[in-house]
This record gives C-alpha cells, structure tokens and sequence, in this order.
C-alpha cells in the first residue's frame, strides 16, 4: 500500500542524484536511485546467514517484551530488508517504510504487495517466539499495515512513531561521520518519548558494492555509536556479532542497540 504523505508524517524533499564524485561523498552526493535492489538481496539475503539470525532473534525478544500494541511503527532506510518490519508486524497499527532510493521504493510496494519466499525463512526465525506465532498470515498482514514512503532519515518528523528500526543505514549513506552521528539523532527523535527501537550497523566498514557501483560507508567504532544512541536514549542494550570468518566483506562487525528514547 502506497502511504499518504501526510499520514504517517512523512514528505518528500528536495536529493541530487548527482553520480559519486568525491572520495569521501556525503548523502547527497550519493546516486541512490543507482541502488540495485535485486542484486543487494541476492548478495545479502538470499540466504539467512548466522549474523542476521542472532540479530534476527535479539530484536524479535526486544519488541515482543516491549509491551506494544496497535503501534504506530516506522523502518528507516528499509532499502531492500523487510526483516526490520517483520520484527514489528505483530505489534504494528502500521509500518511506515521510509527510504530514499527510488529503486528502493518501488521494490518495497511490490514486496509490501506480497513479499517474496526468500523472506520466509526469516518469519520462521519470528515465529520461534508465541507472541509472532500468533499471527496467521504474516504476508497479508503486511500488505495491510505496510506503507511505503519514500523521504530522507534528514526530514523525518519529530515525535511521529510509537516503535522503530532502522537496520545497517548511520553507517551506510555516506562517508561522513557527522551524518552518521546526525541519522541516529535523528532517528531516535522521530519517535515518541519512551518507544522501544533497534539500530544495527555495521562497524568499521570500508562501503559496499551493490552489483557493479560502489556505496560509501564510514568506518564507525563501537564507542562513538553507543554514545550517539545513549544521547537519545535509555535502557540501552548493545550486543555484538562478530562471525569468524567474517560472513560479509567489508566490516569489522555488526553492533546491535536496543532501548527507548527520551525523546
Ligand atoms: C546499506 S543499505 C541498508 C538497507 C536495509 N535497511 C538493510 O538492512 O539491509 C542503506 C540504505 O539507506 C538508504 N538511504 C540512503 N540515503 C538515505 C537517506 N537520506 N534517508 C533514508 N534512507 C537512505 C539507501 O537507499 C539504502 O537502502
């Protein structure tokens, strides 16, 4: 379902897609609408690996002891990962899907529409818990809450969201630190005082290929992230997934944070 703008907060606004030019590009420097997503999720997920799994799980039991219902819900930079909202749906009124990428967008409807099997393994990983093996029907139940919404973490609007997600995105649209530290804020801000939310990133990531382009990233270390959430936030918790061998190129390790904002 396409989402109103007015709906769930959420406007378009003004990007360049002007192609990457700098070696340290910032966000808008960044050709996002080059992002393939087709390709992304053959190359990250088509297989559930170990990494995702335990993330997978932490932020399943996170929301399901979160006490939500009926929860106005958001996933920022959402891309070409519906893993993120599956972890919401049983607690969702609705999912707003924000992105920026316009491939990004249009793959979201159609997987909003009726989500590809590849993603079902990752329900089966949600359903280990009684609070998602509840739902009967995971896909039409995303189709009914799912909202696709294509605007900048920049732009989101403060105080918007009951509970929220935002997966592998501080550390992955651009080369600069400062946005990075400014996209957690962000974030964190546009939900309500007291909401249960999970950031992930990845640490000390060199950027990424996507089929033949390359994106930027910033190398974060663990300390600067945890201060950045500890800054919007309370109750945080932080678990570290560092597989050996490293199943993705690239990083050092994936950090996941949960915890409730101050807003
Ligand atoms: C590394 S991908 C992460 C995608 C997905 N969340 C995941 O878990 O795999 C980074 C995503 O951020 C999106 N993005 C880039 N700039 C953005 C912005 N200003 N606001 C929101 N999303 C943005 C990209 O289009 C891309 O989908």
């Amino acid at each position: 379902m396409a989402l109103t703008p007015a709906a769930g907060g959420c406007g378009e606004s003004p990007a360049s897609s002007v192609p990457i030019q700098s070696p340290r590009p910032v966000n808008t420097e960044v050709e996002w609408d080059g992002f393939d997503p087709q390709a992304y999720v053959r190359h990250n997920y088509a297989d559930l690996r170990s990494d995702d799994r335990e993330l997978l799980r932490r932020t399943r039991d996170f929301f399901a002891g979160a006490k939500l219902a009926d929860a106005r819900c958001v996933d920022v930079g959402s891309g070409a990962n519906l893993y993120p909202a599956l972890t919401l749906l049983p607690f969702a009124y609705t999912i707003d899907l924000c992105e920026w990428s316009t491939s990004n967008v249009r793959w979201l409807r159609t997987q909003v529409d009726g989500y590809d099997e590849l993603w079902d393994p990752y329900w089966q990983v949600c359903v280990e818990h009684p609070a998602y093996a509840a739902l009967p029907d995971p896909r039409r139940r995303l189709a009914q809450v799912g909202r696709v919404c294509r605007t900048s973490v920049f732009d989101l609007p403060q105080h918007t969201w009951d509970a929220g997600t935002m997966f592998f995105v501080a550390c992955s649209i651009s080369a600069d630190r400062a946005e990075a530290e400014h996209a957690v804020a962000r974030f964190l801000r546009a939900l309500r005082p007291g909401s249960p939310f999970a950031v992930a990133v990845m640490l000390g990531s060199a950027g990424y290929r996507v089929g033949p382009r390359f994106f930027p990233a910033v190398a974060l270390q663990r300390a600067e992230v945890v201060a950045g959430i500890a800054a919007g936030a309370y109750d945080v918790t932080v678990h570290e997934e560092r597989p050996r061998p490293s199943l993705r190129d690239g990083y050092l390790s994936m950090l996941l944070a949960t915890g409730r904002t101050r807003g």
